[in-house]
């Protein structure tokens, strides 16, 4: 899994020690704790973790976002299966150091077009209320917000919503057939 725009390359984690020292940091940092929880799984083991999820179902993303212009990770962003279920959720974990630049962005809609071409009919975002630069993020990917919900990890959640283009222009047929 690769895929490359004019600023960012989102690719797997690696066991790099540089790689892993960058993704022990990123996890620890406050503004990621507190809206993700502690991690505790060793950095290692993430890494390995995320590749077998991406072999498993090759329609899943869990990658490094890499600043071409630096070399510099500046976070993860996630395209992967919701919790027993089939429907996918999009994601991003940017370190301090690398937000205000629009990379969460950028990498979601990427990951998002990826997903989409693959077949994804549509692509849900869980965010809890509190986390307003995240909604943010989801509103500047055009997603519509639902609602809330406790469905997922016994948490309350805003719940945004995507329908790729093909979705939703079958949505239009199927409308204008009825009317
Ligand atoms: C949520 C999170 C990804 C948002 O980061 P972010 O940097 O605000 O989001 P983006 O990467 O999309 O950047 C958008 C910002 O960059 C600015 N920006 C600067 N240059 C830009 C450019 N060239 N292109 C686009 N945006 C640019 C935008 O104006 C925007 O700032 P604003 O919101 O103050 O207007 C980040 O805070 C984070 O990782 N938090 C911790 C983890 C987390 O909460 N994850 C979500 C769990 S659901």
């Amino acid at each position: 899994m690769r895929l490359e725009s004019e600023r960012l390359v989102l690719r797997p984690w690696t066991h790099h020690p540089d790689e892993l020292d960058r993704l022990a940091n990123l996890y620890s940092r406050p503004s990621l704790v507190r809206f993700l929880g502690v991690v505790r799984e060793p950095v290692g083991r993430m890494v390995d973790d995320w590749a077998i999820r991406m072999a498993t179902d090759p329609r899943q993303v869990i990658a490094a976002i890499e600043v071409r212009a630096t070399g510099v990770i500046a976070g993860t962003v996630l395209f992967n299966l919701l919790p027993g279920e089939h429907h996918m959720e999009v994601g991003w974990h940017l370190h301090p150091d690398s937000e205000g630049h629009g990379y969460a962005t950028e990498a979601g809609q990427m990951v998002i077009r990826r997903g989409f071409s693959l077949g994804v009919p549509e692509v849900f975002a869980l965010v809890v209320p509190k986390n307003v630069r995240s909604q943010r993020v989801c509103r500047r990917l055009g997603m519509a917000h639902l609602g809330r919900t406790t469905r997922y990890h016994d948490t309350e959640y805003e719940l945004f919503h995507l329908l790729s283009r093909r979705r939703n222009s079958v949505a239009r047929v199927r409308q204008a057939a009825r009317s």
